[in-house]
């Protein structure tokens, strides 16, 4: 990969795979990196020379405290409008720092050097970023661009095996929704991207980084098209909060409604339909849950995506094609409790 443009309409922000060591020759002066211990430990010597914030580890620390900490500390660092923050770390790092940043000062530069495939291929891209509140998930937050993302393939290897399901689900996604070729390439190299292989890596996280980044440049505060982005997450995030399972075991079940949900309300063939069940199989990733259906459909009822009596649903007309329908809510709460 080259040094690709993240928003082609602005020439200074950027995305590159250079290898994280390169990272402070990328930083102004008044640059503060924000990680968490594991990642410090790990690569806390390629920023050496860099005030460190770190933050703890888990959803529970995204929070409104967290950020009161970090602003806390960037003034005792005396850090003003020439300021950088830069997040080493997963998407939860990542939405930390962006958030910081967008809110310090009124908004500073910010950077990502994601680490783990959820935050490469999908969270350090798009310009989302928050905290959580009282409960409710990413609730508080703002849109706001990076000033360069830099995403090294090395450092997946020191990611714990369960962390990767999380990035491979949202690719899996991006090739669904958006290229058929993506898919192609995923499905013939899914033992080297098992195997975290740099170049398929640098491939695939290049790739997805090119969907996100084209779907929210088209619709950057998530008004229609944005909204392929949550194909598998109406149902999947309902799994999560009923069952606890991970995101992306979630989003993996989630897809596989979906579709078959397509097959009853779009075109997509019972060919492409098994073909994704398998690349999904062959990837480590659930298609089914034994959850009780009742507490799914409960949990899905609240979902913050609900228009009145229908949910604008996600479903795929066929490898690499998307589209949004308004499905009643009776009708899915029926599709789901029978299949
Ligand atoms: N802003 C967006 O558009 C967007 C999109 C998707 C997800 N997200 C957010 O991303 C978060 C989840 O991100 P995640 O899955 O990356 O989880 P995470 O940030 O919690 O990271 C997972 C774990 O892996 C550790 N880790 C990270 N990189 C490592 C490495 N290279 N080696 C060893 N350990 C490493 C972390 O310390 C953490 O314990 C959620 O809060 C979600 O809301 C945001």
């Amino acid at each position: 990969m080259n040094n690709t443009h993240i928003n082609p309409k602005a020439a200074t922000q950027y995305l590159t795979d250079e290898p994280i060591a390169n990272l402070q020759q990328h930083l102004p002066a008044q640059a503060v990196v924000i990680s968490q211990p594991a990642i410090q430990q790990y690569y806390g010597q390629h920023w050496k020379d860099v005030p460190v914030i770190l933050i703890g580890d888990g959803e529970q620390h995204k929070t409104l405290q967290t950020i009161y900490a970090i602003y806390q500390k960037l003034i005792d660092l005396g850090i003003d409008r020439s300021g950088m923050l830069v997040g080493v770390g997963g998407g939860i790092v990542c939405d930390i720092a962006g958030f910081a940043a967008a809110t310090y000062l009124r908004g500073i530069a910010c950077a990502f050097i994601p680490t783990t495939l959820l935050a490469q291929a999908d969270a350090a891209i798009g310009g989302k970023n928050g905290v959580n509140f009282q409960g409710f998930k990413n609730m508080i937050g703002t849109f706001s661009q990076p000033q360069f993302i830099l995403s090294d393939p090395a450092v997946l290897q020191t990611l714990p095996a369960t962390e990767l399901a999380n990035g491979l689900a949202e690719v899996v996604k991006h090739a669904l929704i958006a290229d058929a070729a993506y898919f192609d390439f995923i499905e013939k190299n899914y033992p080297k991207i098992l195997n975290l292989e740099e170049d398929v890596i640098r491939r695939i996280t290049l790739r997805s980084y090119q969907i996100k980044s084209t779907v929210v440049l088209c619709d950057e505060k998530e008004h229609n098209l944005r909204r392929i982005l949550n194909f598998g997450h109406t149902y999947g995030h309902a799994i999560e909060k009923v069952t606890g399972i991970s995101h992306g075991h979630a989003v993996s079940i989630g897809m596989a409604a979906a579709m078959r949900l397509s097959l009853k309300h779009s075109t997509l063939s019972q060919n492409h339909y098994e073909r994704v069940i398998r690349l999904l199989r062959n990837l480590n990733l659930p298609v089914s849950t034994s959850a009780d259906p009742r507490q799914i459909v409960e949990a899905l009822t609240a979902d913050k995506k609900r228009v009145g009596n229908e949910v604008h649903f996600v479903l795929l007309e066929k490898i690499g094609q998307a589209i949004i329908k308004k499905i009643a809510l009776t009708e899915l709460q029926n599709f789901l409790l029978t299949t």
